[in-house]
């Protein structure tokens, strides 16, 4: 099967759209993200995969510990702004308010829900890596509807 064929197939799964954070020596950074799930309840985990051309890549070598953020309908600026490749800052996330977790990883504002995770596993898969963490904090931020990644596009819950 050709690259174009498998991602249509696989943009009609729907998902959320996250943005999963980083610190590395006071060094923060964010990046958009959808390929993260769920993975154990016991232990609590959960697993995202992230591109080796990505910074946040570079970072995850560095990483004891990362946040997610779960992102609302109405961040969809917010998801743009971390799809765009940068480079880690000192100390920041420019121009997105955000609060630093228990674990020390950013969180974003007004996110409908944050998880603080410590990295258990970096496992090779393709020209990804599968980055696991164990669960260790997090709170619902409000309740708001989500924001949603479906046929390359985003999308917003019907009804
Ligand atoms: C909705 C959406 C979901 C994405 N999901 C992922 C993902 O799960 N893993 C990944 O590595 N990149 C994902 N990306 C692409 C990254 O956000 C993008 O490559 C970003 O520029 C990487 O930034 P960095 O190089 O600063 O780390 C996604 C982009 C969008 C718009």
């Amino acid at each position: 099967m050709d690259r174009d064929t498998y991602r249509s197939l696989i943009g009609r799964f729907a998902t959320g759209v996250t943005v999963v954070t980083t610190n590395v020596g006071g060094r923060l950074h964010g990046m958009t993200a959808n390929a993260v799930c769920s993975l154990s309840l016991d232990p609590l985990q959960l697993l995202v995969c992230v591109d080796r051309g990505s910074n946040c890549y570079i970072q995850m070598q560095g990483a004891e510990v990362f946040g997610v953020s779960i992102l609302s309908a109405d961040q969809e600026e917010i998801s743009n702004v971390f799809a765009r490749s940068t480079e880690p800052t000192e100390g920041s996330l420019p121009g997105v308010e955000h609060r630093l977790g228990r674990l020390g990883a950013p969180l974003i504002e007004n996110a409908l829900a944050h998880l603080e995770c410590r990295i258990t596993e970096r496992i090779s898969g393709g020209d990804h890596i599968i980055v696991i963490g164990d669960v260790v904090a997090g709170e619902v931020v409000r309740d708001g509807e989500p924001l949603l990644f479906y046929g390359g596009r985003y999308a917003r819950l019907a009804g």
